[in-house]
């Protein structure tokens, strides 16, 4: 191959396909989004889910396959997913999405798995085993510390290495490892100062060197930052496209010595690989049963719903009883979330038409607005009714992917729909559709809430079945939920300036409750059945090389069949380095008959007992001992806990671990991450980082090409004017008018466009130098230079 045509092999043909070039017998392949379903678009193509795709099965999003923590439904998933994508001639998944809940109000974390990057890496490794084996690609994304929306192009994610490797690259790593997805795609952000798409520390040395990553790695839609240094650090492949000065570029700098041509063929081998690869599993003619994958995303809906709240069992419900259904969301499911993770479905099943009622009310508008007049008709259904259930939660304009929440309320309307429910009808029951967690200052005055989470196109017909008991319910929280958003640790430091600072370390979820014994709604790993269970006989034994075997008997003490997830956490006794509460380390969901009992065994290896510990670490080394970065197991003893949520441990056994002998680093000592108690300080954090932090916020005269129209806006007219002529069209773009069937369309178009930096905007116009450097110019307030630029006078 020419130079030429090996630096265009990586990057995209058009939005979804990548080159063909027909003279070295390379044709083009095709990848659509997942992560739920095929978001397959033939024609009109955006990265943001607004225009038309096919016709595809809409599973349950993350959210609620993460509750069902079964790990051979997400490989089902997988499997059903890739049969679609073979049908429709698609080669790559994008998909899953790993990324750490590390704040509710993350617009995305609907679609992320947990909280806890072991749960998280689990259930991904057997998405995409059960798309790859079917002959799929996945692509497991976003590689790494892409954990909000707000200016998800530009900041900067601040993670110290410990915190990174235990909590943010975990989840990666166990996908990889054990999942082995031909694709992973980096993120849009910087990680530690350096954009994911030229930060070969993480693309190589840890993906590649450490994890023994074989496939490509593919940009984010825009994400490359410098094509150069992204072959450098092992990103292969830039999408939806590069440009050209950028390709010219990269052959200038082979031509001149600068980049090492070897480096490009390796990208390129990966490239041809996977082309081939793909090219030669694509099948003519296949089909898929859309009945069987609508039927599979029932089940998994039924396995991820989680029982919030069942008091004098006032679920499931019997055959007879005067069911009053109140809320729009009874009649407009919400199934999914907005963004480029939006699915066609096949076929879509409305709670209303699936639950026997004998009256409605609407309750409230599409918007969650409610009035006077809607109340008094709720409570006058509920009034005359057995039994009240109330559809409610957070309307589509809420979540999406391109923003965060603004806080963890619930609409105001939907709120108060509940409460005037509740006051007609003591067994009131709310139906919760959301995907994320929500404060729930009305818990107290219901008897049931069932968290549907966002259940995919059968959602409606499996909350029918958990209603009616015919599913009995046995999903778990992957997440935890506050009492109220303030009690979340990142709360303040979430999303409140340009980067990213993590500053609370591992205390993240219930790292951060179980460890400052801060009280929650419903724990991480919560969740009820119809039946119960009890668990007994714990035994740990020491296997070979570090390894521990734990084993327990579950036992189903009531009078239905159910299923029961079975959690073991590790503990350090008294650690001298800081440490979480207790950390999750193996599950296994299981199924008992009524009376049955049933062996679980799990094996613990070192991973279990290690912390990383980066450089900022190595005063904790003993006297003496000079180490490398990495992990180690503190000798200690430990407590193995196995819990039926992360806050009910029904069986504990003390053991101790041969191992090494590690003081805390210096700075721990009395900071927060010692005490937990006011907020993690700011020095002792740069002292975990190894740097002083600064926030590089600019202003006019320092405006880069790294900054946004939405950034400059306030300070220079020139920007504002782009800003409000980009809002413009797309506000026509969406029809003119913004509705509730469009509003999150809109503020994502709009957050895609304005928050993008000039540097992206340049490279997706394939417009190097005068415009942008113009415009730059003029915000910085040098309007003459940057008219000059502008039309092409000044260099
Ligand atoms: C999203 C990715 C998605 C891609 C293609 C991006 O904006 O962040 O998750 O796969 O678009 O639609």
């Amino acid at each position: 191959m020419t130079l030429e045509d090996k630096i265009a092999l990586c990057s995209g043909k058009d939005f979804w396909h990548t080159k063909d070039m027909p003279q070295y017998g390379l044709p083009s392949i095709m990848m659509s989004d997942g992560p739920h379903g095929l978001r397959k678009q033939e024609a009109e193509a955006d990265m943001l889910g607004v225009n038309a795709s096919v016709p595809a099965t809409c599973f349950p999003t993350a959210v609620t396959t993460g509750s069902s923590w079964n790990v051979a439904l997400m490989h089902k998933i997988g499997q059903a997913i890739a049969e679609e994508a073979i049908a429709y001639q698609v080669s790559i998944v994008l998909g899953p999405g790993v990324n750490i809940k590390r704040n509710p109000l993350c617009g995305r974390n609907f679609e992320y798995i947990s909280e806890d990057p072991y749960l998280a890496g689990k259930m991904a490794a057997d998405f995409i085993r059960g798309a790859e084996e079917k002959g799929v690609a996945t692509s497991l994304k976003h590689f790494a510390g892409n954990s909000q929306e707000t200016k998800r192009f530009t900041s900067d994610s601040v993670i110290d290495e410990r915190t990174l490797r235990e909590i943010y690259l975990t989840a990666f790593e166990i996908a990889v490892k054990e999942g082995r997805p031909k694709t992973v795609m980096c993120a849009y952000n910087k990680l530690n100062g350096i954009h994911c798409s030229d930060h070969k520390k993480l693309l190589t040395d840890v993906l590649r060197d450490e994890w023994g990553h074989q496939g490509i790695v593919v940009t984010d839609w825009g994400a490359m930052n410098d094509r150069i240094e992204g072959f450098k650090a092992g990103c292969d492949l830039s999408m939806p496209g590069g440009s050209d000065y950028m390709e010219a570029d990269v052959a200038n700098a082979v031509r001149s010595g600068a980049l090492e041509e070897a480096v490009i063929d390796e990208n390129v081998d990966r490239m041809i690989d996977l082309i081939l690869q793909s090219a030669a599993r694509l099948q003519k003619d296949a089909a898929f049963d859309q009945k069987a994958h609508h039927e599979l995303a029932k089940a998994a809906a039924g396995e991820g719903i989680v029982l919030l709240k069942n008091k004098d069992n006032i679920l499931p419900l019997q055959e007879g009883t005067k069911v009053a259904l109140v809320g729009k969301m009874a009649e407009k499911i919400r199934y999914q979330g907005a963004g480029s993770s939006h699915i066609n479905p096949t076929k879509l099943t409305q709670p209303k038409n699936v639950i026997s009622h004998t009256a409605f009310a609407v309750g409230c508008d599409e918007r969650g607005n409610t009035s006077e007049e809607m109340l008094k008709e709720a409570e006058h259904v509920a009034h005359t009714a057995d039994v009240a259930i109330v559809f409610a939660g957070l309307t589509e304009v809420y979540e999406s992917e391109g923003f965060d929440r603004k806080d963890m309320k619930m609409p105001e309307g939907h709120v108060r729909m509940i409460e005037a429910v509740a006051s007609a009808n003591p067994n009131t029951i709310v139906v919760l559709m959301c995907g994320s967690a929500v404060e729930c200052p009305w818990a107290d005055n219901v008897k049931g809430i069932l968290y549907a989470g966002l259940s995919g196109q059968a959602g409606a017909e499996a909350i029918a079945d958990i209603l009616y008991g015919k599913i009995n319910p046995s999903g778990k929280l992957a997440e935890s939920w506050p009492m109220r958003y303030e009690d979340c640790i990142s709360a303040k430091e979430y999303a409140n300036q340009r980067d990213a600072l993590y500053k609370e370390s591992v205390y993240v979820g219930y790292r951060y409750y179980e460890s400052a014994e801060v009280k929650v709604r419903f724990p991480f790993g919560y969740g009820l059945s119809y039946t119960t269970f009890s668990y007994d006989h714990l035994q740990v034994q020491p296997l070979a090389d570090g390894m521990y075997q734990v084993i327990c008997d579950v036992t189903n003490t009531g009078n239905i069949a159910g299923k029961e997830v079975v959690q073991t956490y590790v503990a350090a006794v008294n650690s001298e380095i800081f440490r979480p509460a207790k950390e999750l380390k193996a599950f296994a969901k299981i199924d008992l008959e009524p009376g049955q009992t049933k062996q679980v065994a799990f094996v613990l290896n070192e991973r279990s007992f290690a912390i990383y510990l980066g450089k900022t670490y190595m005063d904790a080394m003993d006297a003496g001992q000079v180490l490398a970065e990495g992990w180690y197991v503190p000798k200690g003893r430990y407590n193995i806990m196995i819990g039926s949520s992360s806050q009910k441990i029904e069986l504990m056994q003390t053991i101790s671990v041969d191992g090494m002998e590690l003081k805390s680093p210096k700075w721990q000592k009395d900071s927060w991450y010692e005490t937990l108690v006011g907020e993690p300080q700011q020095t002792t954090f740069e002292k975990m980082i190894g740097y002083s932090y600064t926030c590089k916020q600019h202003h006019k005269g320092e405006f880069t090409m790294e900054d946004t129209v939405e950034e400059m806006k306030n300070e220079s007219f020139v920007m504002k004017l782009m800003y409000n002529a980009s809002a413009m069209v797309i506000k026509k773009g969406v029809g003119g008018k913004i509705t509730e069937d469009n509003e999150a369309d809109y503020r994502m178009m709009l957050s895609s466009s304005v928050g993008s930096p000039l540097r992206s905007m340049m490279i997706s116009s394939d417009m190097k130098g005068g415009l942008f450097y113009g415009l730059l110019d003029m915000a910085n307030g040098h309007v003459f230079r940057g008219l000059g630029k502008l039309i092409g006078i000044v260099k």
